[in-house]
Formats: structure tokens, sequence, C-alpha cells
């Protein structure tokens, strides 16, 4: 689908109460891997999902956050390096779990690492709040691909938190997995999970110091 981006400066048309958004809000969950497969986003869809991923609040404009895109053979090749060091950490796991480990990337057709890349800010932007945008480009990333067809979920497992992993992604120092976005298409309908019962996470301020 083409999608026209805004230029730079262009003035956005006010907001509009929108029913079908909130409705796709309402009903919002996310895909589970293990029932994802088919063809998954082309190239000009995963595009869209990568470019509307990444409107996201960002205090200071820092983009402080990279995506690294897994398609086709690469992820056989990445789930080798998975295996080989899922075994040296697990000697005595079985073959089956190590097999596993080298399918992992299989499981879907398309996953992009999200990495959240905070930049040195003179003027201070705290790591804190680069790291929640790179949050919000994850979310929107699932928003983006569900809204183009495809089941997305967001995992991060062992492999985004191991260093010898990071370094094999290219990682810096000062970067981190923020996850892991599995896409594709949904074999199987997803059941409802627990909500918040929002009495016990909402409240109004007062004032209790006089
Ligand atoms: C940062 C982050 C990491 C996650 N990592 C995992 C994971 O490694 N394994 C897993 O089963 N679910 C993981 N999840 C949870 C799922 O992706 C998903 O949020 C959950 O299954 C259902 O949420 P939803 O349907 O409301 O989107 C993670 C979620 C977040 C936010």
């Amino acid at each position: 689908m083409k999608m026209s981006q805004p230029e730079k400066h262009e003035p956005l048309s006010p907001i509009q109460p929108s029913t079908e958004v909130l409705s796709f809000l309402a009903r919002r969950r996310s895909g589970m891997v293990k029932c994802m497969g088919g063809a998954g986003p082309d190239d000009d869809q995963l595009a869209l999902i990568l470019r509307l991923a990444a409107r996201v609040p960002d205090h200071r404009k820092l983009f402080p956050w990279r995506f690294l895109v897994f398609q086709g053979d690469e992820r056989a090749k990445f789930g080798e390096h998975l295996a080989k060091k899922f075994k040296q950490d697990c000697p005595n796991m079985d073959d089956d779990r190590v097999e596993f480990e080298r399918v992992r990337f299989l499981r879907a057709p398309v996953v992009v690492g999200v990495i959240s890349s905070p930049k040195k800010c003179p003027r201070g932007t705290p790591v804190w709040e680069q790291e929640l945008s790179v949050g919000a480009v994850c979310q929107n990333m699932l928003l983006a691909a569900r809204a183009s067809g495809f089941s997305a979920q967001w995992l991060t497992e062992w492999y985004a938190f191991d260093p010898e992993i990071a370094h094999l992604l290219g990682l810096v120092s000062t970067e981190r997995v923020a996850g892991f976005i599995y896409m594709g298409e949904q074999s199987e309908d997803v059941p409802e999970r627990p909500r918040p019962k929002m009495d016990a996470i909402v409240s109004n301020w007062r004032n209790l110091t006089v």
C-alpha cells in the first residue's frame, strides 16, 4: 500500500476522531510466534512498517534506535550462531533443544531486531527517555504490522541479553537489543489475555501535604 509521507514542516491536518482506530486498539493483540508463518510482509510493506514504527515521540530528535532485518537464508545462518552459543553455555542440553535454537529465527518470515542506540546529547536528553522512545518504536511496529495484515510479536528471549550475540549483531557498547519483532501471517486465532483492572491502576492525584 502506498502511503504518502508528510514533508518537513508540512501542516498536518487537525485531529479527527476515528472509531476505526479505537476499535483496532481495543481488539489489538500480539500474535504468537508459534502460529506464525506464510509469506510475511514484502519489501514495500516492510519499508512502510519500519517507516511508521520510526514515527514516535523522541526528545530532541535524536533517533536513538535502529533496525536489523532478518529475512530469507540469513535467519538460518543466525540460527547456527544461536545453536553454537547455546550449546557452549548449556553443554548438557539434548540435541532437540539445540535444534530449536538453530531454527528459532525460522519461526517467522521476517524478524526485525530493534536496537536501542542512545545518543550522547550535549543538552542532556536522559538515556532513560531515549530508551522509552525505543519502546514506543517497538509498539508502533506491532501496530503497523497488524494494520498491514500481519501478526507480530515482540520477544527478547535469552539472545537479546547475551554479550556474544550482541557482538555478532554489531552492537557497540552503549547499544542494547530492545526486542525482536517477529512478523508473519497468523495461522490461528489468538485468545484475549487478562488485562488490568483499571480501578487498580488509575487514581486521581490528591495533594496530601497540607
Ligand atoms: C520488552 C518485551 C519483551 C518480551 N519478551 C518476551 C519473551 O521473550 N517471551 C515471551 O513469551 N513474551 C515476551 N513478551 C510478551 C509478548 O510479546 C506479548 O506482549 C504478550 O504475549 C501479549 O501481549 P499483547 O497481546 O497485549 O500484545 C515481551 C514483551 C515485551 C514488552
